[in-house]
């Protein structure tokens, strides 16, 4: 089958690889519709890069038709139209039972201390090959899917896979009180998906990013933005004079590890990109590696007493936070990669009939799979009005 693989440092490549097979019981193969490109795949692109293997296939927002069962794989069956999530989850384990398949216990990376395999996400979350593909094979299939209607056209149901649960969890982790304020950090499709959810519940949102067409995607749903470039210096005041000098409640982090401006971070992470992959591992791992300006605008921002919320991905060890800042405002935190199957009951309503999240024009990209190193790197370089990129293999 033709299929996206990593090949190094921002190259990838659509390649034939050999077909998924069954391997196990619990395993389905599906015939994928669309595969979307994701704001997580540009840190394997570049910072995460020691930890990927030439040829890894990626992809981790997936869905399409299911080919193949296992036999242990419940009520799936042949034909079935299905979402996958990107994390892989029994659904009968202690922490699955709980609504943290993200922690699931069967399939968690104990070799990396994480938490459950994730599809096409390197070393770190068990090398599994992704859905950026024809086919993809997918272990505990029992749970690991949403099954989905007939009739629509994929863009209603992909984002499932991720970013709509993804934003979810944010705007949940952010709790954002009954007629509160929610300032929304990073405005690429988690950023400006969890605005439209924040919105969409009733809050006031206020948008921040310094990309001018992503910043006026989200004006046009009438979300108030600011433009950081213009803020580079003064970011938390320019807030605190649209909050009533307070700040808001909380604060939705939806930008991560590759944050602009975080010039000494920025210097770590190439500084790592130039060592040889065994020894640039243990540097990511235990150094202070993430580039952390917007967690720092995050700890700026936020109100005394309020909640910061984050979606966006950090990788490093030893992270230096401005304790004192967060210890006196009694700041509230919490963060990680989204349950998905925890929060898909609650968000498939908004997905028939209505479609008050704009999911049917979200994706500004919908190209061959042949396209996808185009658009992994305009997506990285923020050109060409790249937001969402669906692939269709
Ligand atoms: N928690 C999860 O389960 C989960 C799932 C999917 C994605 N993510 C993470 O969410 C983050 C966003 O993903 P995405 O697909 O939207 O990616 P993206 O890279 O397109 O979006 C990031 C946006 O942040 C903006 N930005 C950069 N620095 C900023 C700063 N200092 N202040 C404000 N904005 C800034 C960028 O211009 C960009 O528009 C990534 O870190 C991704 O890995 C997490
Ligand atoms: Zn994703
Ligand atoms: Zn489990």
């Amino acid at each position: 089958m033709r299929a996206v693989t990593w090949q190094g440092k921002r190259s990838v490549s659509v390649e034939e690889v050999p077909d998924p097979q069954i391997q196990e019981p619990t395993d389905a193969i599906i015939k994928v519709t669309t595969a979307c490109i994701c704001g997580s795949d540009l840190h394997l692109y570049e910072p995460l890069a020691p930890f990927m293997g030439a040829g890894d296939v990626l992809g981790h927002e997936t869905m399409g038709v299911v080919q193949e069962v296992g036999g242990q794989t419940g009520d799936l069956r042949v034909g079935d139209r299905v979402v996958i999530p990107f994390q892989i989850a029994c659904g009968h384990c202690w922490m699955c039972t709980r609504g943290l398949p993200t922690q699931c216990e069967t399939t968690q990376v104990r070799e990396h201390g994480n938490g459950a395999a994730i599809f096409g996400y390197s070393q770190l979350y068990g090398q599994v090959p992704g859905g950026q593909a024809e086919y993809l094979r997918v272990p505990q299939a029992q749970f690991t899917h949403i099954k989905v209607p007939e009739g629509p056209a994929d863009d209603r149901f992909v984002y499932l896979s991720d970013v709509l649960p993804t934003a979810w969890q944010g705007v949940e982790y952010a709790h954002v009180p009954d007629e509160g304020t929610v300032v929304v950090l990073g405005l690429g499709p988690i950023g400006d998906m969890a605005a439209r959810i924040a919105q969409h519940r009733g809050h006031r949102v206020i948008g921040v990013d310094l990309v001018a067409d992503r910043l006026e995607r989200s004006r046009a749903r009438g979300i108030e933005v600011v433009d950081l470039s213009e803020h580079e210096k003064d970011l938390g005041d320019a807030i605190r004079d649209l909050t009533g000098g307070r700040g808001p409640d909380s604060v939705v982090d939806a930008v991560g590890l590759e944050a602009h401006g975080s010039p000494v971070a920025t210097f770590a992470q190439k500084a790592a990109g130039l060592l040889p992959d065994a020894l640039a591992r243990p540097f990511f791992q235990h150094a202070a590696v993430d580039r952390m300006a917007a967690l720092y605008a995050a700890i700026d921002i936020v109100r005394r007493g309020g909640t910061i919320s984050l979606s966006g991905v950090y990788g490093g060890a030893a992270d230096p936070m401005p304790m004192v800042t967060m210890f006196d405002k009694q700041i509230r935190m919490r963060m990680g990669q989204s349950n998905v199957k925890h929060w898909a009951p609650e968000i498939l309503p908004l997905l028939v009939d209505a479609d008050p999240l704009g999911v049917d024009d979200f994706a500004t990209h919908r190209v061959p799979l042949e396209q996808a190193p185009e658009m992994y790197r305009k997506f990285a370089e923020k050109t060409d009005g790249v937001v969402k990129v669906q692939l269709k293999p």
